[in-house]
């Protein structure tokens, strides 16, 4: 996403004449609603809470660095998701983006399915009771044995990805004795990334069997004449952190034009269309997501329009939002340790974390906010660089934010919209110990994934 260049902050403003910073909040102290969490706030004392409970306690109980995740957020977006699209479509949380078993218990609770994408997705879920028919299994390259526990669990679909995978299922489904429900992925042309999308490109790349140059519809051809499969629709995801819709229409009318071709062809109109996740979220200011019920009224508008010009009945919609729900829910609280001001820079903020518990910012050139959360402030804006404690100096967590110029060493400061893809994505680089997340709910806390221990390291090292 591309951000405004600001003329300079209000320090070092005679050196820096470009930069992909936004000007400094006129109140450093105020908390954007977009971009954290439901349920916080400040207390009396200036210190953020979520879900009634204060940052310096929940420091105190679970130290730092630790992603808290407001559970009563997660819920209401999944309601949210699954009202929005009401009881005609399903919604799918992609588990690849957060997933323990407490989550799948929320899910489950809330009326939410499932995707997941690896053997150990799928045994979370299950494990903590996940109904096998709410769970989809996705994944370009599923082993063997992944195939056999899946079908043999007794899941509500396998997502096909490959003319190899079509063949490897039905073996395993017809060993089984069973007839696998089954979606073929097709990759429609579209490559979108979060404001803009191409589509006429991106075939070159590895998932789902491309729809352009009819290998889509030979996929289709092959699945139906086998008998361990039951082909119930298409699949399509066209990527992630998306905020144009148009991506998704494009998408979804290239699906319904291939079920237009298959009823053509076979005289089967397929009853099912997934149109993945990928809805953006906003992780500064200067981003504004879509709500689910515009996503939903878009994508069953588009769906509904072009199924009446192709004369086929309108297919059962499913999504797969992952983002969207979990990333807003939490943050990352941080200690702050060593600060150093580069002068005619800026000033380098160290914290007890970093790349291994945020990727996204040295992979991706993601964008965060930062505030101070242990106290308020009325010092002067600082331009900082938030920085992590591994040896690397790609290891950036915040690249270009604002804080306190008091900022000091034992200050907590939080990174919001770290619900998604940071935890999952966490590492162990520089022997870190991942930090646990951990949930808050009206006034209580719990660890739902514990903090690692030396203990954890030393016993998977056999010597
Ligand atoms: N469905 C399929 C088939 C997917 O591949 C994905 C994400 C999703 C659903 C969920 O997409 P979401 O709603 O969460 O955008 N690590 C990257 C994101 C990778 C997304 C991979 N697939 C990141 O941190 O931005």
């Amino acid at each position: 996403m591309s951000r405004s260049a600001h003329p300079a902050g209000p320090r070092h403003a005679d050196v820096l004449t470009e930069g992909h910073y936004s000007a400094p909040a006129a109140d450093l102290n105020a908390l954007d609603e977009k971009v954290w969490s439901r349920t916080v706030t400040r207390d009396a004392d200036g210190a953020l809470t979520v879900g009634g409970m204060s940052v310096a306690r929940l420091a105190e109980e679970f130290g730092t660095p630790a992603y808290f995740l407001d559970e009563s957020d997660f819920r209401a977006r999944c309601r949210a998701w699954a009202d929005a699209f009401g009881p005609d479509a399903d919604v799918f949380y992609a588990g690849k983006a957060f997933l323990s078993r407490a989550v799948v218990r929320w899910l489950k609770e809330e009326g939410l399915n499932l995707d997941v994408c690896s053997g150990g997705e799928l045994t979370t879920a299950l494990e903590a009771g996940m109904p096998a028919e709410r769970i989809a299994f996705h994944g370009n390259n599923k082993t063997v044995a992944e195939i056999e526990r899946a079908v043999g669990a007794g899941v509500g679909r396998i997502v096909l990805d490959s003319f190899q995978e079509i063949v490897r299922v039905a073996h395993i489904a017809q060993r089984h004795g069973v007839r696998q429900r089954v979606q073929i992925r097709v990759t429609v042309g579209v490559e979108a990334h979060t404001h803009e999308f191409i589509a006429t490109a991106h075939e070159d790349q590895k998932f789902g069997i491309a729809l352009a140059d009819g290998q889509a519809a030979e996929a289709v051809r092959r699945a139906l004449t086998l008998d361990g499969l039951e082909l119930i629709g298409v699949h399509s995801h066209i990527g992630s952190q998306i905020f144009d819709m148009a991506g998704f229409e494009v998408s979804a009318r290239r699906v319904v034009q291939l079920l237009a071709e298959i009823r053509d062809e076979h005289g089967v109109e397929l009853p099912e269309i997934d149109l993945g996740g990928g809805l953006g979220i906003a992780y500064t200011s200067e981003d504004d997501p879509r709500e689910p019920h515009e996503i939903a009224k878009a994508l069953s508008d588009i769906v509904t329009r072009e199924c009446e010009s192709a004369k086929l009945r309108t297919p059962r919609i499913s999504v797969e939002p992952g983002r969207a729900i979990v990333g807003p829910t939490a943050f990352t609280l941080y200690e702050v340790g060593t600060i150093k001001p580069l002068e005619g820079l800026r000033t380098y903020v160290s914290v007890d974390g970093g790349m291994s518990d945020n990727i996204r910012t040295a992979l991706y050139d993601a964008e965060y906010s930062v505030a101070l959360v242990s106290r308020t402030s009325d010092a002067e804006p600082m331009l900082v660089r938030v920085v992590g404690k591994h040896c690397e100096s790609g290891d950036i967590v915040v690249k270009d934010a604002f804080l306190p110029a008091d900022l000091a060493p034992g200050d907590l400061i939080a990174v919001p919209a770290t619900g998604a893809y940071c935890r999952s994505m966490a590492s162990n680089y520089n022997h870190a110990l991942r930090p646990p997340v951990v949930a808050v709910r009206d006034g209580e806390a719990r660890a739902i994934v514990r903090r690692e221990t030396e203990e954890d390291l030393l016993s998977l090292d056999v010597g």
